[in-house]
């Protein structure tokens, strides 16, 4: 059986439908009973917990034998790093009372250094923890996902304007939530290798590129405009997030801005036969949501 977290979230929802495909046993966790709704006619067992909760938490892994972790923090809490911090605490203990004979962990790029912002540096601490645990565990580093751009679309439609905190020509790590959880699919039907770690950053795009393919799937003009970080807080408060969410997101971009990226494409192994999203092949879907 194999526990799926974050099961109705972006990558964990796309998981759990490969390996139901593939005639695995799935476990799916959630806080809410209603979004474990749909999951009954896929034939995953739901089970209602809180990773955050420790007791939930290994509740959750009793009688699996490998795991598909990530963590997510809440975005208007203020306490997102913490939160983020206990729930790895949580899974490295339950790696080792559940016996778990392999995981896959979501983590991010950038959590081989520190960042200088907790959404990403928390993932530098939940990596050693789980690797503490002693148990084979697949690490991920997935880049920024595509469809992140999903929340910058108002601007797109109201105004003509795609925009993001950051200068328009840096070019940074975009993957798609797809790939990661391919991915995440494919390690896990091969099984574990040890202590894993598996840079997946994507293909680096610029806020201009960005721009420019949607103004083309558009058929008009979408110019790219770079906001500053007090208009990106006053939006982003609107939507109830944190003034602590808000400092680390932009921290992100901050060190988008001086990563200097340089990864090595050959860095997910072969056998994966990993061909990585395109923006060409993004952009088309993502319109049809504007249009
Ligand atoms: N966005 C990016 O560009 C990016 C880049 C690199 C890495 N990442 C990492 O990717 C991960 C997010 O993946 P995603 O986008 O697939 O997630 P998502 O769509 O944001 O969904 C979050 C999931 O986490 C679950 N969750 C949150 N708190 C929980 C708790 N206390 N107990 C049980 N479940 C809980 C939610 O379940 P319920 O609400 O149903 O309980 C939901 O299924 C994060 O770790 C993020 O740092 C993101």
């Amino acid at each position: 059986m194999i526990l799926v977290t974050g099961a109705t979230g972006k990558i964990g929802s796309r998981l759990t439908k490969h390996l139901i495909d593939s005639g695995e046993r799935v476990r799916v966790v959630s806080r809410s009973e209603e979004k474990l709704e749909g999951f009954k006619k896929l034939d995953a067992e739901p089970v209602i917990g809180n990773l955050l909760e420790r007791d939930s938490c290994l509740r959750a892994f009793e009688g699996c034998d490998r795991a598909f972790l990530l963590v997510q923090g809440d975005p208007t809490s203020g306490r997102h790093y913490e939160e983020e911090i206990q729930v790895g605490k949580n899974y490295a203990e339950a790696l080792k009372a559940a016996d778990i004979k392999h995981a896959v962990f979501i983590s991010s790029l950038g959590a081989d250094k520190g960042t200088g912002s907790a959404l990403i540096d928390s993932k530098i601490q939940i990596e050693a923890d789980l690797k503490n645990a002693g148990v084979p565990v697949t690490v991920t580093r997935p880049g920024n996902f595509l469809e992140n751009m999903y929340n910058f679309l108002e601007t797109v439609s109201s105004a003509g304007f795609f925009t993001y905190p950051m200068p328009g020509n840096i070019k940074i790590p975009h993957v798609s939530v797809d790939d990661i959880a391919e991915i995440a699919f494919k390690v896990l039907k091969r099984g574990p290798n040890g202590w894993e770690i598996i840079e997946m950053p994507g293909i680096e795009y610029s806020f201009f590129d960005i721009a420019m393919e949607i103004s083309e799937n558009l058929n008009r003009m979408i110019k790219y405009m770079r906001v500053s970080d007090e208009q990106f807080r006053e939006v982003y408060s609107g939507f109830g997030i944190s003034d602590k969410f808000c400092d680390d997101y932009l921290a992100m971009f901050k060190f988008f801005e001086r990563a200097n990226f340089k990864y090595n494409p050959q860095s997910i192994p072969p056998e994966f036969n990993y061909s990585p999203k395109t923006l060409e092949e993004f952009v088309p879907e993502l319109v049809r949501s504007i249009k």
